[in-house]
Parts: structure tokens; sequence; C-alpha cells
């Protein structure tokens, strides 16, 4: 599937603001002349563009962007159109304060910054209504428009409004019906917290209420509710007018808001890709970090590409060092998207601008207004192997292997005080990251399932950390592992419901019928203490979690070295159905991990799926009906031999006896 049959190609472009250079015609001119010569074919314009829409208000100034998307379609490059919600003028923030967060301390923010409306202000969402009518109605049935970007990088940051805290209880009220439903739910008796009404009721805060575990998390959740519920209205407005364009909301690598839910309102994901290349010797990190994002967002919308919305072809100026990227590293980087699903290489930015706090942030055109920069021609190159390899374009990828991730369960982990309160997040992003990681060194291709997914079409479900077990997901696990499916499940899993209660009396333990264990008590570990599972003939360093469990089926694989616990089990396999599932009790290093993934999954995942190489060398693949590609990469800063057992042209790259050289990426077509 095509993002828009209009452009079948790779997409290649980026962010691009034309608003800033309204009054330099002749660099306006050029930026036409470069794109076409670093086969540029989409851009993103008027992301942040409403001031120069709409000077003042109600007074709107259309023939600028008229000018920009019609000379763009004449020289063969299409817009995706944004909506310009991501930052609010400010005439509208001066009239209108109601559409400014505020603080829990009553105190409203002033005009700057973006990404800062209330989601819940009518006075907002009637201007975005207006502004993006206008748009929609001017713009949607040219035929250079591709696609509608809606508004930028939303996010999820506290508005303490009356008007936000007014619809928190509205939808608390909707959700629990009763306050005393609402009381049972959040088990208020605690320190006496039993409320009356719903109007009693106020979010989270420093001076307020912020010990409340399910409190904390409904007003996460219902932040989420809003941002959703304000994406649909935009897109509901543009769609009203014309319904066949596209649409997406640009993702951040960011965990505070429900992707996957939030996917639901869009026809693609997309997201904004800038890692922290060469931060470190070993690229693994960063690496295999940044093709666990790709996953994740390729897995928002299974059965379609993704497209990487952004990513800086140059330094990132806001990360702690603005390291550049060596040879080779932009088309590795660039084709690292692809190799996951995405349709599109972006940028930000297409071109510098000259002053505010961006303006040292990479770009395709730099200062210098020039072509003859190393960044250019890095670029340029991307556009050239993006036209070799466009074939690739509405291929998709199909892995066996998934992880199981709950936003809502990791925000739950969180919020709760247990386990290693140290860790902000309980350690839980690095547990994700080593499962993650490892199943990355192995090749063995990763998705991400999510709760109201079709578990039947992975062969692996791999479960870390699943501290929170929704009703309906036990019964989805138990039929994949009795339909023949291999699962994994770690420590610190099954603890709690969906309201954050925890499971009580005989549905305690919910999923010691399915692992053939009771993993009765979680002994957590101080930084630098360990212990060590043996398991397949050697002893495993395990950190941070070990769980004490009690066989009622299943049969040992692991056990522990040392403590009290030496010799019981920590790393389990039980029969169940069909299938097999697996108990791990304690929480590896990556070494531990791949050595466990590979001998627990090699044998159920496809063999012609898995490519055996060298540390940090990745082998993704996308398919279209009988066509296979085969993207190998090189994240060491040394020449790799990789061996593949099928035979194939090459639609990109060097590959010379089986080489690759630093950084280098190839792209192959079995034959
Ligand atoms: C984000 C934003 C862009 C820009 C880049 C800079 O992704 O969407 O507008 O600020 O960061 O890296
Ligand atoms: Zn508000």
């Amino acid at each position: 599937m095509y993002i828009n049959e209009k452009l079948k190609p790779l997409w290649h472009g980026g962010d691009y603001n034309p608003d800033q250079w309204l009054d330099y015609p002749e660099v306006l001119q050029k930026d036409i002349e470069l794109m076409k010569k670093s086969g540029c074919n989409a851009m993103s314009v008027g992301i942040f563009a409403w001031a120069k829409l709409e000077p003042e208000e109600g007074v709107f100034q259309f023939e600028w962007l008229d000018s920009i998307i019609d000379n763009l379609y004449e020289n063969g490059i299409y817009t995706i159109l944004a909506t310009p919600s991501g930052a609010m003028p400010a005439w509208m923030a001066e009239k209108y304060p109601e559409v400014k967060r505020m603080a829990e301390d009553g105190i409203r923010s002033r005009f700057g910054n973006r990404h800062n409306n209330c989601y819940s202000s009518p006075v907002y969402r009637e201007k975005v209504r207006i502004i993006n009518t206008k748009l929609a109605e001017r713009y949607s049935c040219h035929p250079g428009i591709l696609m509608w970007h809606i508004s930028n990088e939303y996010n999820v940051e506290d508005c303490h409004c009356p008007l936000c805290k007014e619809n928190f209880r509205k939808w608390l009220a909707e959700k629990y019906g009763t306050i005393d439903n609402l009381n049972a739910k959040w088990w208020s008796g605690f320190w006496s917290h039993t409320y009356n009404s719903f109007s009693q009721i106020d979010p989270p805060g420093p001076h307020g209420e912020f010990s409340s575990n399910p409190l904390k998390l409904e007003w996460h959740r219902f932040k989420n509710h809003m941002l959703q519920d304000f994406l649909n209205w935009e897109v509901s407005v543009v769609k009203a007018v014309n319904n066949n364009i596209p649409v997406t909301a640009n993702f951040m690598r960011f965990w505070e808001i429900d992707y996957a839910k939030l996917a639901q309102s869009v026809d693609f994901a997309s997201w904004d890709n800038y890692p922290f290349w060469h931060s470190s010797e070993n690229e693994h990190e960063v690496a295999s970090g940044t093709a666990l994002y790709h996953s994740l967002y390729n897995s928002c919308k299974k059965g379609k590409p993704f497209m990487m919305m952004e990513s800086s072809p140059s330094a990132t100026n806001w990360q702690p060092v603005s390291r550049l990227r060596r040879p080779g590293m932009h088309l590795l980087a660039s084709l690292q998207a692809v190799a996951h699903g995405s349709d599109t290489v972006q940028y930000f930015q297409w071109r510098k601008s000259r002053g505010q706090s961006e303006q040292f942030h990479g770009a395709v055109v730099g200062h210098d207004n020039t072509d003859d920069t190393r960044v250019f021609r890095d670029v340029a190159k991307v556009g050239e192997e993006l036209k070799n390899i466009g074939e690739v374009a509405g291929s998709v990828t199909k892995n066996e292997v998934a992880i199981l991730f709950d936003y809502d369960s990791f925000w739950a982990l969180r919020i709760a005080q247990a386990y290693r309160n140290k860790d902000e997040d309980k350690g839980f992003l690095d547990t994700l990251m080593k499962n993650y990681g490892a199943l990355w060194q192995l090749n063995m291709g990763c998705d991400f399932v999510f709760e109201d997914d079709d578990f039947s079409d992975y062969k692996v479900i791999v479960c870390p950390m699943l501290f929170m077990l929704k009703k309906g997901v036990k019964e989805k696990i138990e039929s994949f592992v009795s339909n023949g499916g291999t699962l994994l499940v770690t420590f610190a899993s099954g603890v709690i419901d969906e309201y954050a209660l925890s499971f009580f009396d005989e549905e305690c333990y919910p999923l010691r019928k399915i692992l053939g264990v009771k993993a009765e008590e979680t002994d957590s570990l101080y930084d630098g203490q360990h212990n060590y599972i043996n398991m397949f003939g050697g002893s495993y360093k395990c950190t941070k979690y070990c769980e004490l469990a009690y066989l009622e089926g299943a049969n040992v694989i692991g056990e522990y070295k040392e403590d009290f616990y030496a010799g019981m089990p920590a790393l389990t396999e039980n029969v169940y159905g069909k299938g097999k599932a697996y108990y791990l009790a304690a929480d590896l290093e990556l070494e531990g991990y791949i050595k466990l993934f590979k001998e627990l999954f090699t044998g159920v995942i496809s063999s012609d799926k898995v490519i055996d190489t060298a540390e940090n060398v990745s082998v993704t693949m996308r398919f279209r009906e009988d066509n296979t590609y085969v993207f190998v990469m090189n994240f060491n800063n040394s020449e790799e031999k990789v061996y593949l057992p099928f035979d194939y042209e090459i639609l990109c790259g060097e590959f010379e006896e089986n080489t690759l050289t630093p950084y280098a990426v190839v792209v192959l077509k079995k034959k």
C-alpha cells in the first residue's frame, strides 16, 4: 500500500519554512533548484505558519502559500500540508487568555514557545477550525497536495485551567458512573480519601494530591484522551472538506503518549527521529534503540508503511553534544528507517533559519546557501539511492516475533511505589531496550503488539515487565499459547489490573496457569548488586530484579547461582496446549538475553528470515508479493563481512566480496 498513489516512489524531503523567507524571493527560487538537485520530492509546509497565514484575527493571507505550493508542484515537488495549530499567534494569546495553559498554582503561561495550547479551550478549537477549514478549502484539491501533517508533535503537558478540570471530572464520571464505584476502584478508604462527589476531584499536583496511584494514572490517561480528542477534531475539520487526503500526526521519541491509540486517529503513523549517533564507541545502544522506535511506530499501523517525518541531515543542536555524522552515517541512518518499513526520509529542516533557537540545527542547506557542502552531498546521495530502491515503496515488514507493550502498564509501573524507586521508570525502558536489542543483534525481526491487535499473527510473543494485565489480555495470551505460540514473560508481570488494583485471592498470580509457576516475591537489587542464572551450560549475570518463583508444572531451564535463593528456578518452560510458555525471573544483561532468545526462538521462527551476522550488523526484510527486499546495515566503524544464504541483485551500495565498509548499507533484492 502506498501512502498516496500520487507519489509512488519513496518520499524524500522535509520541513520547509518558506514563511521565514518571504522577503527573499531569490532564496525561494534557489530552494527549488536545490531541492531538485538533492532528489527531494515531498516538502512539509506551513507547520508553524499561523502568524503568516492569519496575521491579525480574521485577516487571512494565502497568496504566498499559493505561489509556494504551485511553484513546488510545477517543479515536480509535492507538498505535505500542515495545520498550524502547533504554535499560536501572539494576537490570539493576547486577546484570548484561555487558549494558554495554566499551571497548578493557577498562573497562566504567557505568550511564547510552542506546543502550549489548552486542549479544552473552545476558543482555540474554533480558531483552529476556521484556519484548517480555509486551508482545506483552498488546497485539498490541489494536485500537489499529498497529505495533511496535523499540527506538530502533540504533547501532554498538564493544564490546570478550570475548563480542563471540568473536563477531567466529566470524563471520570462517564468512566466510573458513580462516585461510589470510583471510590471502590480507587481503594479510597486508604488515608481517608473517600470522595463524596466528582467535583471534589482535582488533578494531581505538588500542592495537592500527589500520592494517589489511581488519580495519577487516570489524569495521565485523561490528558491522552484530551489530546486525542483534539487531534480527532482537527482531522474531522480537514476531512469534512475533502476526505481523500490522508492524514498523519508526527510522533516523537516519547513515552507519555499512547501512540498505539493515537495512531487509530490517523491514516499513517509518522515520527521524528533524532538518534544520538556516535555518542559512544559501540553504536549498539543507539542503533538498536533507533530500530526499536522504528519498529514501535511501524507497528502502530500494521500492514502499512510508516513515515520518518523528521531527522537531522547533520548535527542536532538541542542534544547535549552536537556531533557530526561520520562518512556514510547519513545514508545508513536514513535507510535504517526504510529498512524497518518507512516509505519516507524527511528532514528537519530543509534550510537553516538565520536566527532563533534552531539556527544551528542541521539542515540540508546551510547559511552559505550553496550545494557545495558535505551535508548537501550526503543528502543528494540519499536522494539518489532512494530512487535506486524506489520499488521498495509500498512493501511491508512481516515479523514473526513481537513484544507485547502497553503504555498504561508502563505508566502504572512508574507511578507505583515499589521495586526500585530510584529508577524513575523502575528500569522498564532499560529492560525493554535489552529485550529488543537482543532480538536486533540476532536479526530476529520484531514488531510490537498492543492489546487490540491480533496476537495470532506472530509465532513468538515476549512480555517484558507487563505489570498491568488488562481484562481480555490474559485470555488473548492464553489462546495465543494454547494455539501453538511461544510466549516469554518476565518478572514484574501480571501484578495489577486496569484500575491499578492488585489482583486478589484466587485472581492473584493471573499468569500462573499459563506459566506453570507462581512468582511469589520480588527481590529488588541495589546498583552494583547482582546474581547469576545458570542456564544453557553458562552463568549469566542478572541485576535489578530477582523473583522467587515456585514450580506448578513447569520445567526448570535455569537456576539462581547465589544468595538464599541459589538453586531456585530463574528460567522455566511450561507446555500449555500446543504452545510453550517461558518465565524469566530476573533481569539479564544484554549478553544473557541474546543467549536466551537464541536458544529459545531459533527453530521457532522461519530460518530464512534470520541471518547470522557480526555484532551491530543488522539485516531486515520487506516484502511485496513475490519480492523480498533485504537491507544489510553495518553500524560498526570497521569493515564487516556478511554471508547471505540466497542469491540477490544489488539495488544500492557496494558489497564486493561480501564486505561492508564502516557504516555502510546495502539493499538487495532476493532472486
Ligand atoms: C522537533 C520538531 C521540529 C524541530 C526539531 C528539531 O522534532 O518537530 O520542529 O524543532 O525537533 O530537532
Ligand atoms: Zn486547560
